[in-house]
């Protein structure tokens, strides 16, 4: 069949090499897609806008596409599972992503919070103020303790979370979000919850609606600067599997999170086909010393760069997987797993998560042996030669039978390739060998 996956990053490149690898698809088509994805086998980029339903429907119709795969969360939110769903020449196209309903799992943090309320599903305890509520939200804040959490309920392109210390700047911030305006719209209205202490790990569930798959688990990097400092990013690497989520850890995370996750779906009348990332927080409970998990947000889509530590690590044919997502029978199916540990580093443009360039050569991806090369931010020159085109620019993703192995391996390849500015992190993978050792 022939396929089409909506998005440009690092995740899609991840997401484009399993999916082409099927013996299911015949053509993949990425919209718009990026140097790299415009060079797996079987691959076309697509100049068509993934927030433009009208022009995706056009494309699906004009090159028959039997499957559309929905990368990024902003066309999700938009509803373009809906917009499919009521077209007559689309509505049996499948497409793997939940419709505007389900993806507000995402895009709307109190929708999430009450969800979990709804559902009894661990999470911290929070309150929801809008503007008109401002003097309330401020004296809710004094009766917390520091550190702050404040959240815009909407979707932020990852800014909207400010983790602050000291309690007059969280009331100036609080202010800003819901009077000033400063996340936009986003900030009409704004969580404020409890701090949680532990560990962080994001767990990736594939669903039909009914029947769920646990995929592997990951880790993210989220700050530019090693040690965990500096400002949020998109993501600076991961890896997966996780470690400390054993099976004990992952039965209470099954149990307590994923399965109510998708019974409350089900029963509130959402029909959800796709992935659903729990971003966890493993707290240690002070009287039994057990990790419990705790839900820190939902995503309505795969993480990024976990899926270029995850993707490579599911041995199952994913348009199969994909097929009976659709088809609601993912019961009827197994998601096989690569036993080994997958090592992921992102190397970024000088200056991100702020200002950078772009438009510089990009050398050494040629000389790369024995890892994956997953393009985020790249493009191709007029004169063939691979540039720089965004913030996060490349990711190099290695596998080994532990965990130490993987991450040396990256390193090793990640040295072989520059541009001007380029820079990573150094220590992808450190704080969890400290907690192995
Ligand atoms: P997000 O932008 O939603 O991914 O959140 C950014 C980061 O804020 C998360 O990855 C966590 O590290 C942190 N965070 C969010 N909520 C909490 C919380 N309640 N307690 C501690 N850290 C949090
Ligand atoms: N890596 C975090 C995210 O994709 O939101």
């Amino acid at each position: 069949m022939n396929i089409l996956l909506l998005g440009s990053g690092g995740r899609e490149h991840a997401m484009a090499c399993r999916i082409a690898a099927s013996e299911r698809c015949s053509k993949l088509y990425v919209a718009p897609g990026n140097a790299g994805t415009g060079e797996v086998p079987k691959c076309e980029n697509v100049a068509c806008d993934p927030m433009n339903f009208a022009e995706v429907g056009q494309f699906v119709t004009s090159h028959n596409v039997a499957m559309v795969v929905v990368g990024p969360e902003a066309p999700l939110v938009a509803g373009i599972a809906d917009y499919f769903a009521k077209e007559t020449n689309l509505k049996n196209v499948m497409v793997i992503g939940p419709g505007a309903s389900g993806a507000q799992l995402e895009g709307s943090k109190d929708f999430a919070k009450q969800f979990m309320q709804r559902h009894n599903i661990p999470t911290a305890a929070y309150r929801t103020f809008a503007a008109s509520e401002v003097e309330d939200g401020v004296a809710f804040l004094r009766t917390l303790k520091s550190p702050y959490v404040l959240k815009a309920d909407g979707l932020a392109a990852g800014k909207g979370v400010l983790i602050i210390d000291n309690l007059d700047e969280a009331e100036r911030e609080l202010r800003g979000m819901l009077v000033d305006g400063k996340f936009g719209e986003a900030s009409a209205k704004v969580v404020v919850e409890e701090f949680l202490s532990g560990v962080e790990l994001s767990v990736f569930v594939l669903t039909d609606g009914r029947h769920y798959k646990i995929l592997p688990t990951a880790k993210d990097y989220k700050r530019i600067d090693d040690g965990d400092t500096g400002p949020n990013t998109g993501g600076m690497g991961s890896i997966s599997p996780v470690h400390f989520a054993d099976k004990p850890f992952m039965q209470k995370v099954e149990e307590r999170i994923v399965a109510p996750t998708v019974k409350g779906l089900h029963d509130e009348g959402i029909d959800y086909k796709g992935f659903i990332f729990v971003g966890l927080m493993a707290v240690r409970n002070g009287n039994t010393g057990e990790l419990e998990p705790y839900v820190i947000e939902y995503n309505a889509r795969m993480g990024d760069p976990e899926t270029e530590s995850v993707f490579p690590r599911i041995t199952s044919d994913v348009v199969d997987l994909f097929e009976h997502t659709w088809q609601g029978n993912l019961h009827q199916t197994t998601v096989d797993v690569d036993p080994r540990t997958a090592a992921c580093v992102m190397m970024v443009s000088g200056g991100y998560p702020g200002h950078y360039e772009k438009g510089k050569t990009i050398t050494g991806v040629d000389q790369v042996e024995g890892s994956m090369v997953f393009h985020a931010g790249t493009r191709r020159g007029a004169d063939g030669s691979l540039q720089t085109a965004g913030g996060r620019v490349l990711c190099i993703t290695s596998l080994a039978d532990n965990m130490p192995v993987a991450v040396l391996k990256s390193y090793q390849e990640v040295e072989k390739i520059n541009w001007e500015g380029c820079f990573f992190r150094h220590d992808i993978g450190q704080d969890l060998l400290k907690m192995m050792i």
